[in-house]
């Protein structure tokens, strides 16, 4: 039963004060059933996608009951998901917030009705997230994943010498960026960056397009790219998988040949990333690992749940979760999709 209701319903009765213990057995009884209500920022992306799937197997093999709602991008839409969310008595929100930068509405939401949210993937920033007790964060270090990318990069470039196709001895790049604000955006690129000049690699860069995780938005950006730049491009960075291939895309539909294509970097490891590794289209991407976050988020639901989380013991660094990155590149992009694969299989 929410606090709200409990409230209403105590100020028409004049119960004004038995309302308040309806707020503590909240808290204190264990619900017959986990309701969790995930609200995701956009569905379309591919890595929320797939991160979604992950986290409905992860609940349904618990026995929770799952409410998955979709803000295509809106955060009034997703605030009034939210809304609708506790309204149908979710005892646990986890939310992949759509404007990291303002939660406010749904954390007062959540702290109202004492309903605890697990934010995931879009990282509110600390201020937000010491506003009440009952909010975490289950994601990964964005810092990790550029600099892996930008190691990855380097190691290609040292053992194949035409990556440098004009032989200057510099590597002519661009970026494909992320959403701007995004804490996996510019810190991928700048860690990326560093990596491969304190490897040694000398960089010349050439031009940035921001495509905002999308596949379609960087095959413009690299085609406007292209036309500037023509042939001169040997590196593109890009913050994903997604753009990545959108940039692959852009060299095809512009009928480059292969050998005038620069070799291109992602992050997340997406079925169809580590299919384009297989097939040498990709040369490398660093694992965003979507099945560790999804056990995470739904363990974490659990004990929030089940467990009396005012206690004491509970250590702020507590309210953190970060998952390991993994470097993928044709050696073991197979096990990653075989990896996949088996767990799709157990899970049937
Ligand atoms: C990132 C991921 C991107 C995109 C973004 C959405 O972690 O690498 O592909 O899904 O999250 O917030
Ligand atoms: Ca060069």
């Amino acid at each position: 039963m929410r606090v709200k209701k409990f409230l209403m319903t105590g100020i028409i009765l004049g119960l004004g004060v038995q309302s308040l213990s309806g707020c503590a057995d909240r808290r204190g009884t264990i619900p017959d059933k986990v309701h969790v209500g995930v609200a995701c920022y956009n569905q379309s992306d591919m890595f929320i996608s797939e991160l979604l799937t992950c986290l409905r197997e992860e609940f349904d093999q618990r026995g929770a009951a799952v409410t998955i709602r979709d803000a295509a991008g809106s955060q009034r839409i997703q605030n009034d998901q939210v809304k609708e969310l506790i309204d149908s008595n979710c005892n646990v929100l986890c939310v992949n917030v759509v404007d990291r930068a303002d939660p406010s509405e749904i954390i007062d939401l959540a702290r109202e009705n004492n309903v605890p949210i697990i934010f995931f993937n879009r990282e509110p920033v600390a201020e937000d997230l010491m506003q009440w007790e009952g909010l975490y964060y289950v994601g990964a270090d964005a810092e990790q994943s550029g600099t892996m990318q930008g190691e990855l990069a380097a190691d290609a470039i040292k053992s194949n010498s035409r990556i440098d196709r004009n032989k200057d001895g510099k590597i002519q790049y661009v970026v494909l960026e992320g959403e701007p604000g995004h804490q996996d955006a510019i810190i991928r690129t700048e860690n990326a960056v560093n990596a491969l000049r304190s490897s040694g690699i000398e960089l010349e860069k050439l031009s940035y397009g921001i495509a905002n995780w999308n596949r379609a938005q960087a095959q413009n950006r690299m085609q406007q790219m292209i036309s500037k730049y023509h042939n001169q491009i040997e590196l593109v960075l890009a913050n994903n998988d997604a753009m990545a291939l959108g940039a692959i895309d852009a060299y095809e539909k512009l009928n480059y040949t292969e050998a005038a294509w620069p070799v291109f970097f992602g992050i997340d490891g997406t079925d169809e990333g580590l299919q384009a590794i297989m097939d040498s289209r990709l040369a490398g991407t660093v694992y965003n690992d979507k099945e560790g976050q999804a056990e995470a988020i739904a363990e974490l639901a659990f004990s929030v749940v089940m467990e009396d989380m005012d206690d004491e013991n509970q250590a702020e660094n507590e309210k953190y979760i970060y998952l390991p990155y993994e470097k993928v590149t044709s050696e073991n992009a197979e096990d990653f999709l075989n990896q996949e694969k088996t767990e799709e299989s157990v899970s049937e």
